[in-house]
């Protein structure tokens, strides 16, 4: 039984306690701190950027999922590896050349991911897949937390996990928005390997005991 990987997104986060917020990150059995940036640009809102990625990536013991909704991510490569990050995941449709930016994240260090908006078919990424590191399905479209889950999203996954399997590629498939009891244990049966969950962790009276039920729900759950 494969086991799931729990990528809390820091945006729901009580960014006055962020520091408080990243050391229980550090003290629960979150695999990865899921961060998102956003532009105004690429998606409808700006969330934060480098100084915050910076100080976080100080304190946090956890490998850094960064998950850039920007236009130009290839212009931000440099500072996302100085921050820290260990992933840095791409949007398909804010990149022109895209294995020219995969290429570039991996000379710089890191782990590279494509993430793709919920009207973004698999398909598009027939001959990048078994170049990137991880898949990130959007299953809200991207710009904020607390949105529905998009259904189709459970379709997605088979897709991916189809061609996934027939390049022979090793990429990990993560699901972005909307992920809370309901719809963690379909992800998971679906093929996903990664769990974003904002609002599920950050705005339960216990996150900690969330994150621990994320990794119990894998672990129990039929593959
Ligand atoms: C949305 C972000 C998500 C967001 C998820 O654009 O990419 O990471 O934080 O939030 P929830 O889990 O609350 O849907
Ligand atoms: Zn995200």
């Amino acid at each position: 039984m494969k086991e799931i990987i729990v990528s809390p997104s820091l945006l729901a986060a009580n960014f006055l306690d962020l520091r408080q917020e990243v050391e229980m990150i550090n003290q629960s059995q979150a695999d990865w701190l899921h961060m998102d940036v956003m532009d105004g640009v690429f998606v409808p809102n700006i969330s934060f950027g480098f100084p915050v990625l910076e100080a976080v990536g100080k304190v946090c013991t956890k490998p850094m999922d960064v998950h850039l909704m920007i236009v130009h991510p290839e212009n931000y490569i440099e500072q996302t590896a100085q921050a820290g990050a260990m992933l840095m995941c791409v949007h398909y449709e804010a990149c022109l050349h895209l294995h020219r930016t995969v290429s570039k994240i991996h000379e710089a260090g890191m782990k590279a991911g494509v993430a793709l908006n919920p009207s973004t078919p698999v398909s598009v990424l027939e001959d990048i897949v078994k170049d990137v590191d991880l898949v990130l399905l959007m299953s809200v479209n991207p710009g904020f937390g607390g949105q529905k889950f998009i259904e189709n999203t459970i379709e997605k996954i088979h897709r991916l996990r189809q061609l996934i399997a027939a390049t022979g590629s090793t990429a990990l498939i993560e699901v972005d928005g909307g992920v809370q009891a309901e719809t963690a244990p379909r992800l998971i049966v679906a093929g996903a390997d990664v769990l974003v969950a904002g609002n599920y962790v950050f705005k339960s009276t216990d996150p900690t005991a969330v994150i621990h039920q994320l990794k119990h729900l894998s672990s129990s759950t039929t593959l």
